[in-house]
């Protein structure tokens, strides 16, 4: 379903559960040898998914690694971003001629724990998720957008962004969001001259008892 979130300019896949018969890459596994069996599925199912939605772009490539911050290391030319949450398993990439970054995120369609929404969210956000349409749990749709943010946004700028330097307004009946992007000037802020974006756009979609968030930032 991410793709339905996602322009022609970027290829995805994804998988609901885990790819039993995919042969995973002694590098990769090497990532995740000391992590329990679920996390290394997640991670090779993951790359798999990488590897298809590559290869749709007529990209055939080797082991996707891992940089300091977890961030995946794509080939050169390439963006893209991974997600993977219970029972779901997705990677978007797109050609940076194309596309500047990419951030996508899946979670379970249910209510956040009590006493998160306080510690991810502004009052303003609050206050319109009091007041928002039935049916959805949009705590968790901002979770997610806020998590598809960080996935574009570290990239970029190879810089932390905390939770409340994203402001993110929905549109319900577009199934889109706006997040204004405001990091606090510390140490880690990104560099000015680096022309760190300041504002994303994303689309997000609830279906299937999933909450998948996508935000694609054209290269022009
Ligand atoms: C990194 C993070 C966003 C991952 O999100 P998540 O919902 O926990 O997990 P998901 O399964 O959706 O995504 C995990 C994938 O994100 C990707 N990822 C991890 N760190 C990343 C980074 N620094 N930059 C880009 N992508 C990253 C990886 O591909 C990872 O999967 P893998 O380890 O199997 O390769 C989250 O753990 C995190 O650190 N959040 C704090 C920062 C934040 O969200 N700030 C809010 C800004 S408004």
């Amino acid at each position: 379903v991410i793709e339905e979130l996602l322009p022609s300019s970027v290829t995805s896949a994804s998988m609901t559960g885990d790819d039993a018969n995919g042969e995973p890459l002694a590098e990769e596994l090497a990532l995740v040898a000391a992590a329990v069996p679920s996390r290394r599925q997640e991670f090779i199912s993951g790359r798999s998914c990488a590897r298809r939605a590559l290869s749709e772009l007529g990209e055939n490539c080797g082991p996707i690694l891992r940089g300091p911050q977890r961030e995946p290391l794509w080939p050169r030319g390439i963006v893209g971003s991974i997600t993977h949450c219970r029972g779901y398993r997705a990677a978007a990439v797109g050609r940076m001629m194309q596309v500047r970054t990419i951030g996508i995120d899946a979670e379970l369609h249910d209510a956040l724990p009590a006493g998160v929404l306080k510690s991810i969210s502004v009052g303003q956000e609050r206050d319109w998720i009091a007041s928002a349409p039935a049916g959805v749990h949009w705590d968790r749709v901002l979770f997610s957008a806020k998590e598809s943010i960080y996935k574009a946004w570290f990239p970029l700028t190879r810089s932390a962004l905390g939770f409340d330097e994203a402001i993110v307004r929905f549109d319900p009946l577009r199934r889109t969001f706006h997040a204004e992007l405001r990091p606090a000037p510390h140490p880690l802020a990104p560099d000015p001259t680096q022309c760190a974006p300041t504002a994303f756009d994303g689309r997000f979609l609830v279906r299937d008892g999933l909450v998948l968030t996508a935000i694609v930032l054209p290269a022009h």
